[in-house]
């Protein structure tokens, strides 16, 4: 996310929680308190009537009609292209594909830069990734036998670049990293990371699912080759996302899928693909979704970002505070740069058991391993946390709300 001063909060909170209708209800008979905005953000009002009047209004195919309503869903959805690419700041729209999500995004990466890889050529990740930025790696080392390297992890849950000198070699072939931990919440030196790996001319990757959602994205200025983001973890709808790629990349890279809307000409003897994006989108993709996703960025692009990384850095601080009081409670990652995520084990709780008789009280958080197994396990907490992940739709109040319930469900398990 783009740097922002630190000024005081002005924005009003409340106002903003009034355009989410999924907020205003009760959960076992206690008002919601969401805090499990990691896993998936509620949606505003906006994005849920964009989607309502695309079925409503101009529901029909894209690029492939020659009737008004396929060129009026055509419209809409290249429109939702160029907001993404405003949105990351992308140098053009061309640089933005379409995807389901971050995942598919990374596991289009692996399979068409995979085919670039031999056996023994290196690929760096880091040990704060989330599965998703771990598996398709490790397939192409099943596949064809690459190389998986790991810059280290602190105590703290920070990345150790003072390994990464020594990490990438003449074999490494990209670097590919999260731009802020789901598990723990820590913010990385993506920009830091894309100088160095640029430094030996190797591209970087950078998972991106988690950072949109708290700031607006200069992926210009970050530096990456590749950036990955998803629709649901950013106020829109699940099963569309996009992947930003470098424009020389997307001409360079052969295409993921094959099928319909991605191609020039076919005949039996030969195939001529369309150029990008179209070339990696094959199929008829998620049409609402890119429309609500555009509704959703676009709402997001027009927030306080100065007043709202303030207010999301005291979230994080009061949580933080009120939290480490409760005995043999334990915060998993403490670095110094976080999203407001707050991740935790109770000795002699489960986490399991903590999140069940949070629900029972109205909060919703994740409990588990959050799909990041080896970092809970290094950091010393293999049967996962409680992670409370916040939005800047949270308010103070749920924070005490929070608190109190712990405090509560502690005292019931000791
Ligand atoms: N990756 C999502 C999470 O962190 C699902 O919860």
């Amino acid at each position: 996310m783009m740097d922002t001063p630190n000024t005081a909060s002005t924005f009003d909170v409340e106002a903003l929680r009034g355009q989410f209708p999924a907020l205003q209800q009760t959960v076992n008979g206690k008002p919601l308190v969401y805090l499990d905005n990691a896993a998936t953000t509620q949606k505003p009002l906006c994005v849920i009537d964009a989607v309502n009047q695309f079925y409503r209004l101009d529901n029909a195919n894209i690029h492939r009609g020659v009737h008004a309503l396929s060129a009026r869903a055509t419209e809409h959805y290249e429109a939702a292209r160029e907001q993404i690419r405003h949105s990351l700041n992308a140098a053009a729209v061309e640089e933005i594909v379409f995807v389901r999500g971050t995942t598919e995004a990374i596991n289009l990466v692996a399979a068409s830069f995979g085919q670039r890889l031999k056996a023994g050529d290196e690929i760096l990740i880091s040990a704060l990734e989330h599965h998703a930025n771990i598996v398709p790696w490790h397939m192409l080392r099943e596949r064809i036998g690459i190389v998986l390297k790991v810059i280290p992890v602190t105590d703290l849950g920070a990345l150790d670049l003072s390994a990464l000198p020594a990490l990438i070699t003449s074999r490494t072939r990209l670097v590919a990293v999260n731009h802020v931990s789901n598990a723990l919440g820590t913010i990385n030196p993506v920009q830091e990371i894309c100088a160095q790996a640029h430094a030996h001319g190797v591209p970087v990757l950078v998972d991106g699912a988690q950072g949109l959602p708290h700031g607006l994205v200069d992926v210009q200025a970050m530096g990456c080759d590749f950036y990955a983001m998803s629709g649901h973890k950013a106020f829109g709808p699940s099963g569309v996302g996009a992947l930003y790629a470098r424009r020389p990349w997307l001409d360079e890279l052969p295409p993921y899928q094959g099928g319909g809307d991605m191609i020039e000409t076919v005949c039996f003897d030969a195939v001529r693909y369309a150029p990008p994006p179209a070339k990696f989108e094959a199929g008829t993709p998620n049409i609402e979704g890119a429309i609500g996703l555009k509704a959703a960025l676009a709402w997001h692009a027009g927030l306080d970002w100065p007043s709202i990384t303030a207010y999301e850095a005291q979230l994080l601080a009061a949580a933080t505070a009120g939290l480490k009081e409760i005995p043999g409670l334990r915060i998993i990652g403490t670095a110094a740069c976080k999203v407001p995520v707050v991740s935790f084990v109770i000795a002699g709780c489960h986490p399991h058991d903590i999140g069940t008789l949070l629900d029972a009280m109205g909060i919703a958080v994740r409990t588990g391993q959050h799909c990041a197994m080896p970092v809970l396990a290094q950091l010393g907490a293999p049967s996962g946390t409680v992670r409370a992940s916040f939005a800047f739709y949270n308010n103070t109040d749920e924070v005490t709300a929070l608190i109190r319930a712990v405090h509560r469900a502690h005292a019931l398990l000791s």
